[in-house]
C-alpha cells in the first residue's frame, strides 16, 4: 500500500469529525436492539408496497432482494403510487428522519385510497402524521445519519413482515455484523475495505451482481456517492449478458474497474472468463453468510466502509451531504 497507516488515521482524525465509522461498530447491537424492540403486529396484505429514498430506499431493495421471489413486493422510489393500490395492499413508508418529500406524498396518496400504512422512522412529518391519522409508526434508534442506520431499519422492517418463527434466525445476524465490521476498523491495519477503496481511488468502479443481489449494488453506488463523492456504477446479470458485456469487446477502459459481487450458485462465471481471455483487472467479492440476508448485509459492510477510507483518501468527510442537502432545501 502506498499511504502508511498512520498517515490513514491522521485522515481519519482530520476529516471524520463525527467518526462515521464508528457507527459501523454498532451495526450489530443496533441489529439486535431493533429485533428484540419492535412490536410484533400482525398484518395481512395483498402486496406490499415498501416506500423510502436511498438510505431508507435500500430496505425496500433488500426485502424484495430475500422475499421479492414468494410474495408480491413493489419498491417505491418515486412521489406516487400506482393508481391500482388498493385497500388490501400495505405501505410500509421508510424513513430515517420522517421528513421527505417523496416518501410522504406516497404516504398522504395511500392514505387518501384507504390504503393500511406502517412508517418506521426516528420522528419528523411522518411520526406526527401517523398520530393524526392513526397509523401505526414505529421508532428507530437515532444514528449519524440514514445511511448509518441500516441496522435499525432493515431489522425493523424484518420484523414487520416477517413470521414469528423466521425472525428468530435472524438474531445471528447482529452477532455476523458485529464481527464484520470489526475487521474494517483503524486498529486493523490496511484492512480489506481500506485497500479496496485504495484499488477504487481515481477509477470509476463498475458493480457487477446476480440481479436477485440489486441491492448490494445500488448501495455500493449510493455509498460511494454519499461518503466519498465519486461516480460509480453497476450491471445486474444476467441482463448485462445482453448489454453490459459489448464494453468488453477488446480492450478495457482503463479507468473502469469491474467489481464483481460472486455467488456460489449465481451465472456470472462465463464474464470472469471474458474478462480473464481479456487479461483484464477486476476484483471479486465473494458473497458470505448463511443465508441471503447475511451475505447482503455483509457486503454492504464491506463497501460501506470501504466508501468511507475512500473519503479520507480524498480529504472529504464521509458524513457531510451537502449538495443533498442543499437541493432537499430548494425543494422543500
Ligand atoms: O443517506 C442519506 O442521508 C440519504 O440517502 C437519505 O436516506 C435520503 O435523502 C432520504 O432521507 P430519509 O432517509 O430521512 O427519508
Amino acid at each position: 500500500m502506498a499511504m502508511k497507516w498512520e498517515e490513514v488515521k491522521k485522515l481519519a482524525g482530520r476529516y471524520d469529525k463525527h467518526n462515521f465509522l464508528g457507527e459501523y461498530l454498532k451495526w450489530g447491537e443496533r441489529f439486535r436492539r431493533a429485533l428484540e424492540n419492535t412490536p410484533s403486529i400482525n398484518l395481512s396484505y395483498e402486496t406490499l408496497y415498501v416506500v423510502g429514498m436511498v438510505g431508507s430506499g435500500i430496505v425496500g431493495d433488500i426485502l424484495n432482494n430475500c422475499l421479492g421471489m414468494d410474495r408480491d413486493i413493489r419498491v417505491v422510489k418515486y412521489t406516487r403510487l400506482p393508481k391500482y393500490i388498493g385497500e388490501d395492499d400495505l405501505v410500509l413508508a421508510v424513513s430515517f428522519s420522517g421528513n421527505t418529500i417523496e416518501t410522504l406524498s406516497s404516504v398522504e396518496y395511500a392514505l387518501s385510497r384507504k390504503v393500511n400504512v406502517v412508517g418506521i422512522t426516528t420522528g419528523g412529518k411522518l411520526a406526527i402524521l401517523g398520530k393524526e391519522k392513526g397509523f401505526t409508526v414505529i421508532k428507530i434508534e437515532e444514528a449519524l445519519a440514514p445511511r448509518a442506520a441500516l441496522p435499525q431499519l432493515i431489522a425493523t422492517a424484518l420484523k414487520v413482515v416477517l413470521e414469528e418463527d423466521d425472525v428468530k434466525n435472524l438474531a445471528e445476524i447482529a452477532t455476523s455484523l458485529s464481527q464484520e465490521a470489526a475487521k474494517y476498523g483503524l486498529d486493523r491495519e490496511n484492512n480489506r475495505a481500506y485497500k479496496l477503496a485504495y484499488l477504487i481511488w481515481g477509477r470509476l468502479p463498475i458493480f457487477y451482481a446476480d440481479e436477485g443481489y440489486s441491492s448490494i449494488l445500488h448501495r455500493a453506488k449510493s455509498s460511494l456517492n454519499e461518503n466519498a463523492k465519486v461516480n460509480a456504477y453497476y450491471q445486474g446479470f444476467p441482463e448485462g449478458y445482453h448489454n453490459e458485456v459489448e464494453i468488453f469487446e477488446e480492450i478495457i477502459d482503463p479507468v473502469a474497474l469491474p467489481i464483481i459481487f460472486k455467488d456460489k450458485e449465481d451465472d456470472l462465471e462465463p464474464l470472469i472468463r471474458h474478462l480473464d481471455d481479456l487479461d483484464a483487472e477486476y476484483l471479486i467479492i465473494d458473497l458470505v453468510g448463511k443465508n441471503k440476508i447475511e451475505k447482503i448485509l455483509r457486503a454492504i459492510v464491506l463497501t460501506d466502509i470501504a466508501s468511507i477510507y475512500l473519503a479520507y483518501i480524498m480529504k472529504r468527510d464521509p458524513f457531510e451531504i451537502n449538495v443533498i442537502n442543499k437541493l432537499k432545501r430548494m425543494r422543500g
